[in-house]
């Protein structure tokens, strides 16, 4: 009897050591929600969005991989057990100039890895978009979905 009240114990132990681990371990990770707020824009001229991190990689199942990278020769060399950089860390500048009529347009390619603007459009609103257009559930594609108002 006195055994099996140990080994009840030592077992009802381990679970609360688990259990403490795998709160301790989402509370260091990200945050569930967040506010994307880059620096690299000056002034905001939208509302602020809030990114539903959690919900996209727990509920809507994307893998870390589709919005995090490192590449190294055209391939994405990033681990989700490594190190996550901000977007704006490498996609370093805001927005792309307007280019001038009769200018030669920049390749979309480059405006995606310079600018924060385009590679985060890029990311948000082209899975949005294709989502739809394969009629599976989806998120915003419209401005104002995501910017709500405008900010005075
Ligand atoms: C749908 C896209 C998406 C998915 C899926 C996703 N993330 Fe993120 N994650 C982001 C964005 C966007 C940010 C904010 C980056 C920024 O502020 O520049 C972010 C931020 C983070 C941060 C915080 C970085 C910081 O310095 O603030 C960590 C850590 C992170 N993600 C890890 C992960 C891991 C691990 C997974 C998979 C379990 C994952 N992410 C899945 C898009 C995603
Ligand atoms: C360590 C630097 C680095 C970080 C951090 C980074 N990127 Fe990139 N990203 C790049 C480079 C370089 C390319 C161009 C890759 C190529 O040659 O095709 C790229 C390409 C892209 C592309 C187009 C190709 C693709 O993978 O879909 C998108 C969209 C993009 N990044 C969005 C993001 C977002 C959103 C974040 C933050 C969650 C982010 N990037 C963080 C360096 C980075
Ligand atoms: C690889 C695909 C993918 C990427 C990348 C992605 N989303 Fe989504 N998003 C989804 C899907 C799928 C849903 C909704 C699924 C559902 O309702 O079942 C969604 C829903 C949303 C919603 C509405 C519901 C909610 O959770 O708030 C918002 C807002 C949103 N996404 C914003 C963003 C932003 C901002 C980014 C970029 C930082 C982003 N998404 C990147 C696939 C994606
Ligand atoms: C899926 C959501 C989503 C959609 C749709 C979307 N955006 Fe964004 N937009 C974002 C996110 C996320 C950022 C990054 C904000 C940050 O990190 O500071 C951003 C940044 C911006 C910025 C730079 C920051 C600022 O407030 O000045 C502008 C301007 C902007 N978006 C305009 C637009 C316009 C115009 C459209 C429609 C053509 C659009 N967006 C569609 C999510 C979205």
């Amino acid at each position: 009897m006195k055994k099996r009240s140990l080994l009840t114990s030592a077992i009802s132990l381990l679970g609360v050591v688990f259990v403490f681990s795998m709160v301790h371990a989402t509370a260091t990770g990200p945050a569930d929600t967040m506010t994307m707020n880059s620096k690299v824009y000056k002034k905001h001229k939208k509302v602020l969005v809030t990114f539903t991190h959690k919900k996209h990689n727990v509920d809507y199942k994307i893998a870390c991989a589709d919005c995090h990278h490192v590449y190294k020769d055209g391939k994405n060399v990033w681990k989700k057990t490594e190190a996550v950089q901000k977007c704006d860390a490498c996609h370093s500048e805001a927005k792309a100039p307007k280019v001038k009529k009769g200018e030669p347009k920049i390749p979309k390619k480059e405006k995606i890895t310079k600018y924060h603007y385009s590679a985060i459009h890029e990311n948000c609103v082209m899975c949005h978009k294709d989502l739809k257009k394969a009629a599976k559930p989806t998120g915003p594609t419209a401005c104002k979905d995501c910017h709500p108002k405008k900010k005075k």
